[in-house]
């Protein structure tokens, strides 16, 4: 009896995962990928996850002064949620071949990115308004479309994600409303708020299209499904018919209804801004990276712990076989 293997080729798997791409199907960790596709989602995701956690601190800064109970039971759980988000989405990343001991240690280098919007300082109670409303609001925007991401496991994460993700649209825009029904200067202190955080947010969608150097690849390979620009849009017209509800003014005199588009006109963003805060230099990013590495550190006992203990267990696993 003659056996015959069939060895796939690097040309017969090249064909099958593209031809999973143009099926639109799912791509697995145990299928074969090309190289540049896990470098790109390593680094998507991985900053995803960093982003998650980082974004933790300007709220978590709140916690002990929201201005009532149930204010603050919502805030906590909207913290909680985002640290989740993070763990859903580390173990996403790890299915790619990088373990999150070594993302960690990439984040804390700097070798690893997070989203420059959690640079900015949350100086009044109404900036948990308008992080949720704003910040939360179009990272759904973003994230919406990545449910149907081309890697199973990123895409399975993002449909959990985005259900709480627009809770905390929701709980922000709850926030506001409270404050814009309230006296004079709780009013200000939700425009003030807004004013400094609407055009970070429209710098969430990243740079623009023509700028763009990891798009086309993305777009490609069906991790994208829409341009930075179209994105950015989706979100200005979902947000202004909001802002009118609230009474607040959205910081823009370019502002206006396009008829001709069908979409909202805007000013031009501040790119020097943007490029500034990504280099390092917004105002709180060394405040951000020094206190993940004391929270990692502090934490350290808690690893060695759970390790000792997973050791112990499989010793007496063994024993007892
Ligand atoms: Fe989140
Ligand atoms: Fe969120």
């Amino acid at each position: 009896m003659t056996v015959t293997s069939h060895r796939p080729t690097a040309g017969d798997q090249q064909s099958d995962f593209d031809a999973t791409i143009a099926a639109d199907g799912r791509i697995e960790p145990r299928d074969w990928m090309p190289d540049r596709y896990r470098a790109t989602l390593i680094r998507q995701i991985a900053q995803h996850a960093h982003s998650e956690i980082i974004g933790m601190q300007p709220e978590g800064n709140w916690l002990t002064r929201a201005p009532s109970l149930e204010r603050k039971s919502i805030l906590l759980a909207k913290v909680q949620d985002e640290a989740g988000h993070g763990l859903y989405l580390y173990a996403a990343a790890e299915t790619l071949g990088m373990s999150r001991d070594e993302m960690l240690d990439l984040l804390h280098s700097g070798g690893q990115k997070y989203s420059s919007i959690f640079n900015y300082p949350t100086l009044t109670w109404a900036d948990n308004g308008a992080i949720g409303w704003l910040v939360d609001g179009a990272a759904i925007v973003n994230q919406v479309p990545l449910c149907r991401a081309s890697y199973g496991p990123y895409a399975r994460a993002m449909i959990r994600i985005c259900k709480e993700e627009s809770f905390h649209q929701r709980q922000g825009f709850s926030i506001l409303l409270a404050l814009a029904r309230g006296t004079d200067e709780q009013k200000a202190m939700a425009q003030d708020a807004v004013n400094r955080w609407w055009w970070p947010s429209l710098m969430m969608f990243g740079p623009p299209d023509g700028e763009s150097p990891n798009s086309a690849d993305s777009m490609a390979w069906g991790i994208k499904r829409f341009s930075n620009d179209e994105l950015r849009q989706r979100f200005v017209d979902m947000t202004v018919p909001q802002a009118e509800i609230l009474g607040i003014t959205l910081p823009d005199p370019e502002l206006r209804w396009d008829e001709e588009s069908g979409h909202y006109a805007f000013g031009a963003l501040d790119w020097s801004e943007f490029k500034r805060v990504l280099r390092g230099d917004g105002p709180n990013n060394a405040e951000r990276v020094r206190r993940r590495k004391a929270a990692h550190d502090d934490g350290a006992w808690v690893r060695e712990a759970a390790t000792a203990y997973a050791a112990k267990q499989a010793a007496r696993m063994e024993q007892s076989a």
